[in-house]
């Protein structure tokens, strides 16, 4: 399958998705959030977006359907996340991602610390640019710039996050440190050799081919710049005939988006078809955390850390979910919902169930940690994009 698509379907589409985009939030992107951003959505366009979200997840597994969602990633991408931003920024936060867990911890200490950590792997310093792949509403590029000082620009194809992106920007006074920009990551508008770093946090799973994006990375990195990632990845003890496991990897594509979960083995080998060479690979997730990352998720009141994260850990719990489900239905069901949005907490309840059981069983990790360098003088590559 071709990931490359030409320059005038690629202008159209930016065109397309922009105007969509407009349609469904309307002008006053940004301002508002979470629930209130839900019901301040168009009706038809929410159920458009729904609909080009969904029309690839019909339970089906098989080799032409899977091949449909990984030709349509970027649309299906695209309108996964127009649907599902609100309800990760009202249950979760701006930093849409995962993080391991110590004793006594707060969840948003711990998610900066997650981002601290690859920015310190990636050897992020002050002045470095940046580039953050798949940046969601830019809660890692605020984080990793104040840590640092660097500069970071955020490339997202998703253009509801972007101008969310941009309006924290302006909110927090960090315009001088961030930009974002709208862009497909397996065709990269920047000059190559552009950035000293490069990251990813839970972003490029959503590639139908990953030296596609790895490719792309590795072409707008200075020689000798680092790339460093944390990988959504099926683990090696994954068996993708073994019906069981294809559950969890079907549930987890599903609600969120994903048009295939890969092997780790897969990244690895990307990585290193590319051209980079990989000088850290190590699961965070495999470890034997008395917390464990998924804890969020399991509605499991031991594991709560601090008063401070009961309300988070109320909304993404199990109960909480339920919570959620009943409040957008019924108020879906009296017009104050647009149509659809039960539709995607039920997508996204059917995600959590399996990111739980994926972590349970170690056959899933959301921090597959890669820090690869483009070597200084380029080798041949093993095998083309
Ligand atoms: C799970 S979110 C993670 C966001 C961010 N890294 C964070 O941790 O908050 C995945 C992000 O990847 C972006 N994305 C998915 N496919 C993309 C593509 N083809 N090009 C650019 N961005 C993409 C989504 O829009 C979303 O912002």
């Amino acid at each position: 399958m071709s990931s490359k698509i030409n320059e005038s379907d690629s202008a159209e589409l930016r065109k397309r998705q922009a105007q969509f985009t407009k349609e469904l939030h309307g002008d006053d992107i940004g301002s508002k959030t979470g629930i209130s951003a839900l019901i301040s959505k168009n009706r038809s366009a929410q159920k458009e977006a729904v609909a080009k979200y969904l029309k690839h997840w019909d339970g089906r597994t098989d080799e032409t359907s899977e091949e449909k969602r990984l030709e349509d990633y970027n649309e299906s991408t695209h309108s996964y996340y127009n649907v599902v931003t609100d309800f990760y920024e009202y249950g979760w936060g701006s930093s849409f991602h995962f993080s391991r867990f110590y004793k006594g911890e707060t969840f948003a200490s711990a998610v900066a610390r997650h981002e601290h950590y690859l920015a310190y792997m990636a050897g992020i310093e002050k002045g470095d640019l940046v580039l953050d792949v798949g940046c969601g509403v830019g809660g890692p590029a605020r984080e990793i710039a104040r840590f640092t000082g660097c500069n970071v620009i955020g490339l997202n194809n998703n253009d509801y996050q972007i101008a969310k992106a941009n309006y924290y920007s302006k909110k927090y006074n960090l315009q001088d440190q961030l930009d974002f920009v709208k862009g497909d990551f397996m065709n990269m508008d920047f000059e190559p050799n552009t950035f000293d770093k490069v990251y990813a946090i839970e972003a490029t799973c959503h590639a139908p081919k990953l030296e596609g994006v790895y490719g792309e990375i590795f072409k707008v990195l200075k020689p000798g710049g680092v790339f460093a990632v944390y990988e959504w990845v099926m683990t090696d003890k994954y068996d993708a005939s073994n019906p069981e496991h294809r559950k969890i990897a079907y549930e987890i594509e599903l609600g969120d988006g994903i048009p295939k979960m890969f092997e780790c083995q897969v990244a690895r080998d990307a990585l290193k078809n590319v051209g980079f060479d990989i000088i850290v690979d190590e699961d965070l997730a495999d470890q034997d955390d008395e917390v464990p990352w998924y804890y969020p998720l399991t509605g499991d009141w031991r594991y709560v850390q601090t008063l401070s994260d009961i309300g988070t850990f109320f909304r993404t719990s199990h109960i909480g979910r339920k919570f959620t489900n009943i409040m957008v239905s019924t108020m879906e069901r009296i017009g104050l919902a647009p149509e659809g949005s039960s539709k995607v907490v039920t997508a996204l309840e059917e995600a959590a169930v399996g990111l739980v059981a994926g972590g349970e069983s170690k056959l899933f990790t959301p921090m597959m940690l890669f820090v690869a360098r483009k070597p200084l003088v380029e080798e041949p590559k093993s095998s083309k994009k």
